[in-house]
């Protein structure tokens, strides 16, 4: 039964009706019901699946896009995190925004990429020796991670697809339950433009300065523990840049949204430690710092698998 108020209900319907639907609904919705399929009915041990959604939303300022508002995030931590889960054996489904940082991708040089490669003659290309490693390390970990079925890559740009998609993934997630996992590192506007009421065409800049009212995008997450998958183990993030006011925020919204974890992060120390704030208590979370190699995924994942094993234990008893 719904435990959101009546007029957050109102909000979040009428945000999906006013919404332009996702072009290729019918695709994800396959491929969604294939993947959960595929790890949910193994023989032997049945696998986790956990939603990794990773990058910015963008809010669209005309519906023949030329122009929009981005929210910032480079996707590394929903990367770097999706490694992680597939390590410890979770089927990813990741939703990330296009263009950003890719799971396995992380030590490749991105600028500019092409000086991995050179060509010994007319005929051949091959990896510089400099980076053969990296480059063979990130193949055949994506490649052995989607063969064996663990891993699906779904993008989004605009807030509303981000959104489309979500509710699609809890959708499909419900009957997994406890086994389920929502981790929601993806940086999501809080602000946007409804699509009724926005320009079609490009906004001219002859007519002088812009005046632009944003509406507030309804917080999901409330709808998504209580209404689109109560039973699934979600994590929600936090990240101020005063970090005099993270703690406090993020304890606010595990108590309002009722997330089993929020993981609050500062921005400029985001890749050195996280505090994972929750009914137990708050953990601070490190990389290594003796391990050069060591990023703050490893141990935060490690802490988080083992809250769901936890939860898991719990929810069959
Ligand atoms: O990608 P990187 O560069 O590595 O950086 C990682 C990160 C800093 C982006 C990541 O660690 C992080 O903190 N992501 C969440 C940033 C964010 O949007 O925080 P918020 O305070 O605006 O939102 C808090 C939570 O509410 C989020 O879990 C979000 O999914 C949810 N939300 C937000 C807006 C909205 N309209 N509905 C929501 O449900």
């Amino acid at each position: 039964m719904s435990s959101i108020s009546g007029l957050v209900e109102d909000e979040i319907s009428s945000f999906f009706e006013s919404s332009p639907p996702l072009k290729n609904k019918e695709e994800i919705v396959a491929k969604l019901n294939q993947f959960i399929e595929l790890n949910t009915s193994r023989q032997g041990e049945k696998r986790r699946i956990v939603c990794v959604t990773s990058g910015g939303t963008t809010v669209p300022l005309e519906q023949r896009c030329v122009r929009y508002i981005d929210n910032f995030s480079s996707g590394n931590r929903g990367a770097a995190s999706t490694e992680n889960f597939v390590k410890a054996g979770y089927a990813v489904i990741f939703l990330y925004r296009r263009g950003t940082c890719q799971p396995f991708c992380r030590s490749l040089p991105d600028d500019p990429f092409l000086e991995c490669f050179e060509f010994p003659d007319a005929k051949s290309i091959r990896v510089h020796e400099s980076h053969s490693e990296a480059v063979k390390m990130a193949v055949m970990d994506q490649q052995a991670a989607v063969e064996e079925g663990r891993l699906l890559k779904l993008p989004f740009s605009t807030i509303y697809e981000y959104l489309q998609m979500l509710r699609l993934m809890a959708t499909a997630l419900k009957d997994v339950g406890s086994c389920s996992m929502f981790y929601l590192a993806a940086a999501v506007s809080d602000f946007y433009v409804p699509w009724n009421s926005m320009t079609e065409h490009k906004i001219q800049s002859g007519s002088g300065p812009l005046d632009i009212r944003l509406a507030q995008v309804p917080k999901m997450l409330s709808v998504l523990r209580s209404n689109w998958a109560p039973k699934a183990f979600c994590i929600s993030f936090k990240l101020e840049t005063d970090s005099k006011i993270l703690i406090e925020k993020a304890t606010k919204a595990l108590q309002k949204y009722k997330v089993h974890a929020v993981v609050a992060n500062e921005l400029s120390t985001r890749k050195e430690e996280v505090v994972v704030v929750s009914s137990s208590g708050n953990v601070v979370v490190r990389r290594d710092p003796g391990k050069p190699e060591s990023i703050v995924e490893d141990n935060l994942i490690r802490l988080i698998v083992d809250r769901h094993s936890t939860y898991i234990k719990e929810s069959h008893t």
